[in-house]
């Protein structure tokens, strides 16, 4: 599974990159607000970080709109996705821009529906919020079986991008399914590292060395 960070904070990012485990980054225009940054600005410098895919989110909402911004979006950098929402107006942009060989990820998906039809659109990732589905007591999780089941039964190429992450166990549970990436708030990938046994275990340890002859 690869591990996608959900920020434009550039120290979360290359934080996680010195990790090692960083396989991409996805932004949105809310993160990119909260990092307080130029939108273009901060967009690059992650995309010169991170040795794979960065997701940069058209605020466009119709498809010639949409298809202008993204083309200008993914001048940005090789390593751009554009991310257009699941609406009608998306999945003609979204034909268009993969006409052009411009990878494209599919966001806000709610619905396997939608995930089948961005994926007939030419879709590199489609991006399930699973966090959002929990919220109004729906089964995220549910979706990303669906989603990997239908995929799966067509050999649909289109990767799963579980995301709106909001705990480790979103993380391991997708991972169960199939899901091909997770993208996760910082916090959560950190939590990832962590369990109270291992430092439990390694005080003692350390204390048990300190305490045996050289
Ligand atoms: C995905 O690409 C989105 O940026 C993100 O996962 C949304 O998560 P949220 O529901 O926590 O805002």
């Amino acid at each position: 599974m690869k591990f996608f960070l959900d920020t434009a904070m550039v120290d979360e990012i290359k934080t996680a990159n010195d990790w090692g485990i960083l396989d991409g980054v996805t932004t949105n225009p809310s993160l990119v607000y909260k990092s307080a940054r130029p939108f273009k600005e901060v967009v690059k410098e992650i995309a010169s970080i991170v040795n794979g895919p960065v997701s940069a989110e058209v605020t466009t909402l119709t498809a010639p709109e949409m298809v202008k911004q993204g083309l200008e979006l993914s001048k940005i950098a090789d390593n751009i996705f554009v991310k257009l929402p699941t609406t009608t107006e998306g999945v003609k942009a979204c034909k268009a821009l993969s006409a052009k060989k411009i990878p494209i990820n599919a966001t806000l998906i709610f619905s396997a529906s939608q995930a089948l039809i961005m994926a007939k659109a030419g879709a590199s990732f489609v991006s399930p919020f699973i966090g959002r589905l929990d919220d109004v007591s729906e089964d995220g999780m549910q979706l990303i079986r669906d989603i990997r089941q239908i995929y799966d039964n067509y050999d649909i190429q289109t990767e799963i991008l579980t995301a709106s992450v909001r705990h480790p166990m979103h993380v391991v549970e997708a991972a169960k399914i199939g899901s091909d990436i997770a993208t996760m708030p910082f916090k959560v990938m950190e939590q990832l590292f962590h369990h109270p046994l291992t430092d439990i275990g390694l005080d003692k340890f350390m204390a048990d060395f300190k305490k045996s002859k050289a």
